[in-house]
């Protein structure tokens, strides 16, 4: 029989990592389930793939990670030693740059609130390069930059307004990001556009967007540069010459999870040309930025957990793990499916497998297709969960008093480390108001592996 393990899951162009089985039930004995495990090597194979993609590109380009997606340090100080740029939205998320070995000049600051106080702490600490996106972000930013008395570079952030096929949507219908191009209010990109300009605190940089995430089509970023063509020369005609120094094309990378999607190479197909061809249209060789959270992270970790039960229900048999959604939020927010592996593998039962998490809600059942392979279940059996890297283990929840699992990484060398400590319950007690009760005394978080 063939062991799926050998057959790469990924159609993503990089192959999805392989752990061997001896390796997954010696890190389970020893750091106990779940856990998450990073491969760095793919996290460092995914960003040249992106890089590839773009070499055809005749200004500059660079990769900016979206930290949102997975703040783990050893993930960001892998990135970090790649050298490229990260894409932060909020002011804590520096400290575990600066911390982790990345520096504050290859930040691009994006915020959604775009305070006063959030940039006077980004500029305060170093960071020059802000994205706005509404007309009091831009007033928060210049009083920002005028008290610290320092130049920031500023990008506007637009909202293209395209049609986006994804499973997760940031532009047409969602005003809550970005700005129009037009429309008569202060909140324009036009009028922000001309505010920037006659502000000497700021450097005008030029235009950034987000069309969304796991984003299938890769044809909405050729319709959004199309549409921001088109504004330039226009605003050009009412503003007079500026330059375009950055274009920052926002995430949305799909990740595979078991299916095929469109690669780097498909968005690179689609719009390095048309990129091209807007250098020689506006005059400028603006650098080209292309960020990414979902796709840098996502087939880089799997999630590792142990069957410890199973139950015949009707037709179907139910497989008892002992994850659940507070690990992978998105298998209930979005019924999203992580591709399982049993490990080691089976025959396939001829009766329906559901697999189910371990916590007391019916959302906790794991969407499971044709892509999961579940032949052989049996209690004591571990169990991956597959492209588990992006918006999980950040997003980890303590519901039913579930300490926070382990997180390892098996590194460039081949060796596995620890990348975030187990929480035990006592910690976890104290975190979550023991250690307001009276005659508690605050607990260190305990790494099982050496208790
Ligand atoms: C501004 C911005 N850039 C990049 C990303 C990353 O998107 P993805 O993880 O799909 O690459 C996000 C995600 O929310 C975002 O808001």
């Amino acid at each position: 029989m063939v062991d799926p393990r050998t057959q790469p899951v990924s159609r993503t162009g990089v192959a999805a990592p392989k752990f061997s089985d001896k390796d997954l039930y010696s890190l389970a004995e020893r750091y106990g389930t779940p856990f998450f495990l990073i491969d760095e090597a793919t996290l460092r194979r995914k960003v040249s793939e992106i890089e590839q993609a773009f070499t055809e590109f005749k200004g500059v380009f660079r990769v900016a990670y979206s930290v949102k997606a997975n703040f783990n340090p050893s993930v960001i100080r892998a990135f970090a030693s790649e050298g490229i740029l990260f894409d932060l939205t909020a002011p804590s998320e520096l400290e575990f740059i600066t911390r982790a070995g990345g520096s504050v000049q290859s930040v691009v600051y994006t915020s959604i609130t775009e305070t006063l106080l959030e940039y006077q702490q980004m500029l305060e600490k170093g960071v020059r390069k802000v994205v706005i996106a509404s007309h009091n972000g831009l007033l928060n930013l210049a009083e920002a930059a005028s008290k610290a008395d320092v130049k920031v570079s500023v990008m506007i952030r637009v909202n293209p307004e395209v049609h986006v096929h994804a499973e997760l949507r940031g532009s047409m219908g969602h005003g809550k990001f970005g700005l129009q191009f037009n429309g008569g209010s202060h909140d324009s990109a036009f009028h922000v556009l001309k505010k920037v300009l006659e502000n000497p605190s700021f450097r005008f940089e030029g235009f950034h967007f987000h069309l969304g995430s796991q984003i299938e089509d890769p044809s909405c970023y050729a319709e959004a540069i199309e549409k921001l063509e088109a504004f330039i020369l226009n605003a050009r005609k009412q503003l007079g010459q500026f330059a375009v120094r950055t274009i920052d094309i926002g995430g949305g990378l799909p990740a595979s999870y078991g299916r095929k999607v469109p690669t780097p190479k498909d968005l690179g197909a689609k719009v390095v040309g048309q990129l091209n061809s807007l250098i020689e249209s506006i005059g400028d060789k603006f650098t080209l930025i292309a960020e990414s959270g979902r796709f840098l992270t996502a087939e880089a970790v799997i999630l590792v957990s142990r069957i410890v039960n199973t139950k015949n229900f009707g037709e179907s048999t139910y497989v008892y793990v002992d994850a659940g959604y507070h690990l992978l939020p998105d298998a209930a927010l979005l019924r999203h499916e992580y591709p399982v592996e049993v490990v080691p593998g089976g025959k396939q039962a001829p009766q329906k497998v559901v697999l189910v998490g371990r916590l007391c809600d019916p959302l906790d059942v794991f969407p499971t297709s044709s892509r999961s392979k579940l032949g052989g279940a049996e209690v004591g059996k571990l169990v991956m969960f597959r492209d588990a890297g992006a918006y999980s283990m950040v997003m980890n929840m303590p519901f039913h008093s579930q300490p926070r699992p382990f997180v390892l990484i098996r590194n460039g060398q081949g060796s596995y480390a620890v990348a975030r400590k187990g929480q035990d319950v006592d910690r976890l007690f104290m975190d979550e108001g023991g250690d307001c009760l009276p005659n508690q005394t605050p607990a260190a978080v305990t790494d099982q592996s050496t208790a």
